[in-house]
């Protein structure tokens, strides 16, 4: 069976064709990055994401098609993300992904973008069968969620405020570095002295699995408004690891607390943050000597693409859960 996943909830434009056998294969993954459209207001401007979906998409998806070496034609079935997301980019990719459905004459089922970034890690682990902890950390949510049998969600926590990967966005905005941020601080902190300064770790005492990142931002504000920018600009290697530090030492806490608290013995872990190689390291640090399997997308799965919209949809299809339309909400969570 061959798929078709679309992605436009935020600021890209995905298309990716999979191949349904034995084993889920990811043929083709193309997408449009609209970060240089964005980039000059600092942040994803929802009704210019609209319309740079509505010009990309077409191209997009035949980008995919002929990358993976079919036809429309071959197309069995498409999945496109109906939330949650931005209103008018998510209206583009289903009322494409639903006209494209009628001309082929196949099905289109809606997907939940945050289950999508949890199929992302699944793609490397198709053995993975509920129950399980997830943590999705992107640019929009910081969410620890107990997945059950049969897609049952329930929350365990989340944040009071910024997502993690908004605190990665608008902490390097005020040292700089431009719009997304977490992957530059990413690289920037690497073998640097993630000690240098101490930043706030909000929350971290209190048992449960609750997040808060907006402290974080004014801290960082102050630190940058009571130094120079020769200083800042001297030392950015080192205030990126601390900041880097402080945001990935949070997540790992409060995610080892879930786990101490559901008893999961496996953990998988989506969204862009997941990229993190910090957030990597210390999740694998505590999960090995504990046996406690760990599942994270491949590092390039793990940001927005259509790949993983297709990977929900099929491990529906596999359960006969899929969803119509008339059952997806664009403002829909996992769990309550
Ligand atoms: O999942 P995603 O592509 O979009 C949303 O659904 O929000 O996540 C994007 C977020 C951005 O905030 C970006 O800064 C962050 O993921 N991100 C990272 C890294 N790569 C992307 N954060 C930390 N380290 C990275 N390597
Ligand atoms: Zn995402």
């Amino acid at each position: 069976m061959i798929w078709l996943g679309v992605e436009s909830s935020c600021d890209e434009t995905a298309c990716a064709v999979l191949e349904q056998g034995d084993k889920v294969r990811v043929l083709s993954n193309p997408l449009y990055s609209q970060i240089q459209e964005h980039a000059v207001f600092g942040g994803v401007v929802p009704e210019v994401a609209a319309r740079e979906h509505l010009k990309k998409i077409y191209g997009i998806a035949s980008e995919a098609i002929k990358m993976a070496g079919v036809t429309f034609s071959d197309i069995d079935a498409i999945a496109f993300t109906a939330g949650p997301g931005l209103m008018g980019p998510l209206l583009v990719g289903a009322s494409f992904a639903r006209g494209l459905a009628l001309d082929l004459g196949v099905p289109a089922y809606g997907v939940n973008h945050l289950e999508g970034h949890l199929a992302a890690a699944w793609l490397s682990a198709q053995d993975l069968k509920p129950p399980f902890l997830t943590l999705t950390v992107s640019g929009g949510h910081t969410e620890l969620i107990l997945e059950e049998p049969g897609f049952k969600y329930t929350a365990i926590g989340r944040t009071r405020d910024d997502a993690a990967g908004e605190a990665f966005d608008k902490c390097g905005k005020l040292l700089g570095l431009g719009y997304p941020a977490g992957a530059t601080i990413g690289k920037l902190a690497v073998g640097k002295n993630r000690k240098f300064h101490h930043f706030p770790r909000a929350l971290k005492g209190k048992a449960d699995g609750e997040f808060s990142f907006s402290g974080l931002k004014t801290s960082v504000l102050r630190y940058v408004e009571s130094h120079s920018p020769e200083y800042i600009q001297e030392n950015l290697g080192d205030i990126c690891a601390s900041l880097e530090e402080s945001i990935v030492d949070i997540l790992v806490s409060k995610t080892v607390w879930a786990l101490k608290k559901t008893g999961m013995k496996t953990l998988v872990v989506g969204g862009g943050v997941s990229a993190n190689m910090r957030l990597r390291e210390l999740l694998d640090n505590y999960c090995r000597p504990r046996e406690i399997r760990l599942c994270f997308p491949e590092r390039s799965l793990s940001t927005d693409n259509g790949a993983m919209i297709a990977a929900a949809a099929i491990r529906r299809e596999k359960e006969h859960a899929l969803l119509n339309i008339e059952n997806v909400k664009p403002w829909m969570p996992l769990a309550l």
